[in-house]
């Protein structure tokens, strides 16, 4: 099977957090970027045993140092349980669905759970990257548009910016981002009154 590679590292690394999840590893492109762009840990899931399996060959070393965990299975089911472990902001690859051949997974294109399950998790900051939105309407995007999509992201966070990257073809990515932190400022008058550092955090 051969499908173009439409994330490159010039696009990850503008949107950095700790940690990396994808869904579909496929040939495993997405990992390496996540690896070069400086991620410390990377979470792939992917549907196909065979992928899988030249995945973990191909990312041996790093799974072994902790850095890569490739988990598989379908994403519609399994999301949920993975999801819940992220305690930090994450960068989500969200590329997952049917390329083809057999259906492996409950649905042909998972976005609408993946999205569902997003919502009902606690942090609210996570940066989503969003690929092949040209598909919405046709082929494996049957039932989804960009603003029915638009409309879930929305419901995470109604404070998500959508903006556009170039994928495989002119903004076919679509990308949420978080709105930055606040900025806590603290006059000078009040820090020279406090005692000790710890004090500091709870002004
Ligand atoms: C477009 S490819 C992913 C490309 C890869 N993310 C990259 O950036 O190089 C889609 C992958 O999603 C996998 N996939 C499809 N449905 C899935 C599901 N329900 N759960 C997990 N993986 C799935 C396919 O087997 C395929 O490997």
């Amino acid at each position: 099977m051969f499908l173009q590679n439409s994330l490159t590292l010039e696009i990850l690394k503008k949107y950095p957090n700790e940690y990396f999840l994808e869904t579909g590893t496929f040939q495993g492109h997405a990992v390496e970027l996540a690896l070069e762009a400086g991620f410390k840990k990377i979470i792939s899931i992917e549907i196909d045993s065979y992928l899988h399996g030249k995945a973990k060959e191909k990312f041996a070393a790093e799974i072994a140092e902790g850095r890569v965990e490739l988990i598989l299975g379908d994403t519609a089911v399994i999301f949920e349980k993975i999801v819940a472990q992220l305690d930090k902001p994450t960068t989500f690859w969200i590329d997952d669905h049917w390329s083809g051949g057999v259906l492996l997974g409950k649905y042909k294109c998972p976005l609408p759970v993946e999205l569902e399950v997003l919502k009902n998790h606690p942090i609210k900051n996570h940066t989503l990257l969003i690929d092949d939105t040209r598909m919405f309407g046709h082929y494996w995007g049957l039932g989804l548009s960009k603003e029915s999509v638009t409309e879930q992201v929305m419901a995470i966070n109604p404070d998500y910016k959508i903006q556009w990257e170039n994928g495989i073809e002119a903004n076919d990515i679509m990308v949420a981002l978080p709105p930055p932190l606040p900025l806590v400022i603290v006059p000078v008058s009040t820090l020279e009154n406090v005692e000790d550092e710890q004090s500091i955090h709870l002004l």
